[in-house]
């Protein structure tokens, strides 16, 4: 049951003749909210001021004549109006209880109700690029993507999730060169992905030489040159008599030097990476033996996807071994997919998409090359190259139409990296014109991952950081840990096997939390120490939170579901408990304000909440030494459904929790 979705309904009803229609009177409503200051009440209404604006009328006397309007009484106390015309409402207490006791006898859901009306949601997440291993920038997408589908399909709604793989791109050009020029069967033979992997290094690295030599480094010494002359006019010009003007010049030769100074930054780094690979012999041979690297990896992909033969059977070759190492990550993760239909899944229907854009008029050649105009950008979705080659948007374009003709769905989310928003905005914008008018699409971006330097977090190296040695050290760090605690106790409670199963969970635990924590949409830095804290709002925290409610129940050898069998009841008496109370009650408004912008953070912040909540009570309120049977019994109930909220919450953020850590 969600008690803000019934005071909502109950204002909009009691709206209903002050606001004249029924859709002003919804949109009033939806300024009922959980007030921020318990001072103020349980949840306030902030509906009397526009409507006083609205009627001509002051606020506190529109205030007064809805709450003579209200029909609240098996719900509130007497509504308060206070200020200007808030309306502030307290919770009855026996209204809590009764929903908390359903609540408690719902065993699956905790009284969470499902949507009543059903969409169905198609979930683009993960989507790595196959030919090389997965990296920490997989991270968000992966755990985000997860979580939203938990959420959403918990709700009630219609999922489906659609691994995008990038299994056809110019990554497969790249190991196909590697192979074809300095390929090892024997390492192949001993280990496919490592083989692969080295492969992808050495011609990325390659081609990365001689990009930033013969590209990179000219046009960025020219632009430096440009720069520095006029940095040199700007100071010399005569300063301006005139305050104002004098200010700009300054600000100008400021932003100047700036720019100055962002140039010779980048030439330093370009200059330093092709000094590296100059000053490795080896990697200097190799460079110097393949000056056309760049352009022979653009032709073995041009080859793969023209069908010659030799490419597309080593294509066949190399993407099993690549899925099957993907796989193994997504299994440590506890992630899985309805569908997995990579990028190559849609190579036939590209040819039809371009023209069957071109046919409606929506497509244009230009310079050769098929593009989209949209109204409002700059450049034009770009669907065909000059050369014929179609493009990740033709792909994304191929595959908003499979999932239309397959699934019908009323939303498609896309979990992707924020660099990707313009692809995203034309994509969509594309479809609409191309017909999907009425589907939601949904570009769910989010920031990247930094080191502690601030800057995206790489190697040591400068190499991204693989996804597989990330959790290994997270999960290594959290054995330390949990072996600390445990051999700290008079008598250590975990047998070997336990300490590495609780590992896993906390460690891969405290990777998923520490993501969906931080607000998707801002950049966060990767710091183990934090992610592993047992305070604050870590998994740690919250998993560790879990067993100690948990163990109350071993401790004072009490079977929880035949408590919440035998009759028993919540009542509230101090305050802690009432707090708690509340906030285990508001369960499914926390997803609703999740689900409502598709951010899992807001679910980490109300379970942090919940668990806080719980420590408060604990303190102050004795479970089983309570001082009558009746109050242990009511305090084990609000236990019992703690544990189960912190529970069901974590699973729907794809984390594990333990009886014991
Ligand atoms: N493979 C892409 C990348 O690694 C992400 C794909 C996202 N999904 C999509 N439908 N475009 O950048």
């Amino acid at each position: 049951m969600n008690t803000l979705a019934e005071l909502r309904q109950r204002f909009s009803t009691a709206l209903l003749d002050l606001a004249g229609d029924a859709a002003t009177a919804a949109e009033l409503a939806a300024l009922v909210l959980p007030s921020q200051d318990p001072k103020f009440g349980d949840y306030q209404a902030n509906c009397a001021m526009p409507l006083g604006k609205r009627l001509g009328k002051p606020p506190r006397e529109v205030a007064a004549a809805l709450v003579e309007r209200l029909d609240l009484a098996d719900l509130c106390e007497p509504p308060q109006i206070a200020g200007p015309g808030f309306i502030n409402l307290t919770l009855r207490d026996d209204w809590i209880v009764a929903r908390l006791q359903a609540a408690l006898a719902d065993v699956d859901r905790l009284g969470v109700q499902r949507v009543a009306a059903p969409r169905t949601f198609v979930l683009d997440y993960s989507s790595p690029n196959v030919a090389k291993p997965m990296h920490v920038g997989h991270i968000r997408s992966t755990v985000i993507g997860d979580a939203l589908y938990r959420m959403l399909r918990f709700v009630g709604h219609k999922t489906i999730s659609d691994n995008h793989i990038g299994d056809w791109g110019t990554q497969f050009g790249m190991i196909i060169y590697g192979w074809k020029h300095f390929g090892d069967e024997a390492a192949f033979a001993r280990g496919p992905v490592a083989e692969l992997s080295r492969l992808y290094r050495l011609v990325n690295t390659l081609v990365e030489y001689h990009e930033a030599k013969n590209e990179q480094l000219p046009a960025l010494r020219l632009r430096l040159s440009d720069q520095e002359s006029r940095a040199a006019q700007l100071e010399l010009a005569p300063t301006p008599a005139d305050p104002a003007d004098k200010k700009r010049a300054a600000k100008r030769i400021q932003e100047a030097l700036a720019d100055l100074a962002k140039t010779r930054d980048e030439l330093a780094d370009a200059e330093a990476k092709v000094a590296r690979i100059e000053a490795d012999e080896p990697l200097r041979k190799h460079a110097a033996a393949h000056p056309n690297i760049g352009a022979a990896v653009l032709a073995e992909t041009a080859a793969l996807h023209a069908g010659d033969a030799e490419n597309r059977a080593l294509w066949q070759r190399f993407l099993p071994p690549c899925l099957a190492e993907i796989d193994e990550t997504y299994r440590r993760l506890d992630v899985s997919f309805d569908h997995t239909l990579g990028e190559s899944f849609y190579e036939e229907a590209l040819p039809q998409v371009v023209r069957d854009l071109a046919a409606r008029g929506l497509a244009r050649e230009s310079h050769g090359a098929q593009c989209v105009f949209l109204e409002g950008h700059d450049a034009p979705f770009l669907i065909q190259k000059q050369d014929g080659a179609f493009l990740y948007a033709t792909t994304d374009l191929a595959t908003i139409r499979y999932r239309m003709d397959q699934w019908r769905p009323d939303a498609i989310l896309y979990v992707v990296d924020h660099r990707q928003s313009l692809h995203f905005t034309q994509l969509f914008a594309t479809a609409r014109l191309w017909g999907y008018e009425h589907v939601e699409f949904q570009h769910i971006s989010f920031g990247t991952v930094l080191g502690d330097d601030g800057k995206p977090f790489k190697t040591r190296s400068g190499a991204s950081v693989g996804l597989a040695s990330l959790l290994d050290e997270a999960v290594d760090r959290a054995h330390a840990i949990v072996c600390q605690n445990d051999d700290a106790r008079p008598e250590p409670l975990l047998s070997a096997e336990e300490r590495r199963t609780v590992a896993e969970r906390v460690g891969i635990g405290a990777i998923k939390y520490a993501d969906l924590a931080h607000n998707r949409t801002s950049d966060y830095k990767f710091s183990y120490d934090k992610m592993l804290a047992m305070q604050g709002n870590t998994a740690a925290y919250m998993q560790y939170s879990y067993a100690r409610v948990s163990s109350i129940f071993d401790k004072g050898s009490v079977d929880a579901a035949a408590l919440r069998l035998s009759g028993a009841e919540i009542t509230l008496t101090h305050p802690a408990e009432r707090a708690l109370a509340l906030a285990l009650l508001q369960f499914s408004e926390a997803l609703d304000r999740v689900l409502a912008d598709y951010r899992p953070n807001l679910l980490t912040d109300y379970l942090y909440d919940v668990a806080s909540r719980y420590a408060a009570f604990f303190e102050s309120c004795p479970v089983l030494r309570a001082d009558t049977q009746q109050q242990r019994e009511s305090r084990l109930l609000l236990c019992d459904l703690t544990a189960r909220t912190l529970r069901l919450g974590l699973n729907l953020l794809g984390i594990a929790v333990v009886d014991r850590m």
